[in-house]
């Protein structure tokens, strides 16, 4: 009988020498909150799709906005929700929008939480698609045009960082163009550059009523299938002036995180989307998960994977564990 000379359980024993030895730690600091803002007063309604989210009118996001920056979370991510949605989706590029009226709302309230806004089309356009329709397609050029006067526009209500959503080829190019040539030289571009066409997004598309009212999104969203072509879009997003690559979602996709980040190097998020969400949150309530720990191998492992940042629903949550101790 031999003994192993390497003992790999020696670390294991006591908890302060598996602290020591731990290789990956998520920070509130690494987290990003996103809300979903709606029209209307006094409203904090909790999302069906989504337990443990709300829709947040503007008099009462500031107070969110407040306690996500006293927990340590240095940024949200804005979605709105218009009064009206129409063909164009005009509604997005309105200065009295529910996002431009929620970014200011939030600056006021918390002026060094980081407002980042979510720019796309669906959550406006009447048909759900993410930007201009001709022939039943989403037009390309079109919807480029849209994009610039979206991104000035968030940029005049003071928003500190824009993240474009909808894939469109050319968007980061034709944001930074916009934003150089209006003054906004400073800031900066977070793209939603590999972002897949994915099952998850249902309970978000649920909580926006962002739904494509005919067909699918396959024409611009990518293929779950492609790691290659995942490489090829973070790459021109970066060589059109991307600050920060996104990968999307984040756990059916680890594998793009890490060869992204090992590629590029840059300043890489993954967005823990809404049914990854939803899916841990279902089984918690069943009993069948212990939700604490889950949130935790989560995210931890979604940091390992390569990412510096993660938006994520569950930032408010993990935030508060990380100040209780017990992460
Ligand atoms: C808008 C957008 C979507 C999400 C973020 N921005 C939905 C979609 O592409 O259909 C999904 C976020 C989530 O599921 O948490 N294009």
């Amino acid at each position: 009988m031999t003994y192993p000379t390497t003992r790999m359980r020696r670390l294991r024993m006591l908890p302060g020498v598996r602290a020591l030895v731990h290789e990956t730690r998520v920070h509130p600091a690494n987290l990003i909150m996103p809300l979903f803002l709606v029209p209307g007063q006094k409203v904090k309604s909790e999302i069906p799709s989504m337990p443990g989210q709300y829709h947040f009118s503007i008099d009462t996001v500031g107070e969110e906005a407040q306690k996500i920056y006293s927990l340590g979370i240095p940024a949200v991510l804005l979605f709105g929700i218009p009064e009206e949605k129409d063909e164009s989706g005009s509604h997005a590029c309105d200065e009295q929008g529910i996002i431009q009226k929620g970014v200011a709302a939030i600056k006021k309230a918390c002026p060094d939480l980081v407002v980042i806004t979510d720019l796309c089309f669906c959550e406006y356009t009447s048909h759900g698609h993410c930007g201009a329709i001709i022939n039943s397609q989403v037009d390309n050029d079109l919807t480029l045009q849209m994009i610039v006067n979206q991104t000035i526009s968030h940029a005049n209500a003071g928003a500190d960082m824009i993240a474009p959503s909808g894939m469109m080829d050319g968007a980061v190019a034709a944001m930074r163009a916009g934003l150089d040539q209006g003054g906004f030289t400073h800031l900066p571009i977070m793209a939603y550059s590999a972002k897949f066409c994915s099952a998850f997004y249902g309970p978000f598309r649920e909580a926006v009523q962002s739904a494509p009212q005919f067909g699918d999104r396959r024409s611009y969203q990518m293929d779950p299938a492609n790691r290659l072509e995942a490489l090829r879009e973070v790459e021109l997003d970066i060589q059109e002036g991307a600050d920060i690559v996104m990968v999307k979602p984040a756990l059916a996709y680890l594998d793009v995180i890490s060869a992204v980040k090992e590629k590029f190097g840059m300043p890489t998020a993954a967005y823990n989307v809404s049914g990854e969400y939803a899916m841990v949150k279902a089984a918690a309530s069943k009993g069948w998960i212990d939700e604490q720990r889950i949130v935790v191998e989560t995210l931890t492992a979604i940091k390992r994977a390569g990412c510096d940042i993660i938006i994520t629903y569950f930032a408010v949550e993990f935030a508060e564990l990380f100040r209780k101790g017990l992460v």
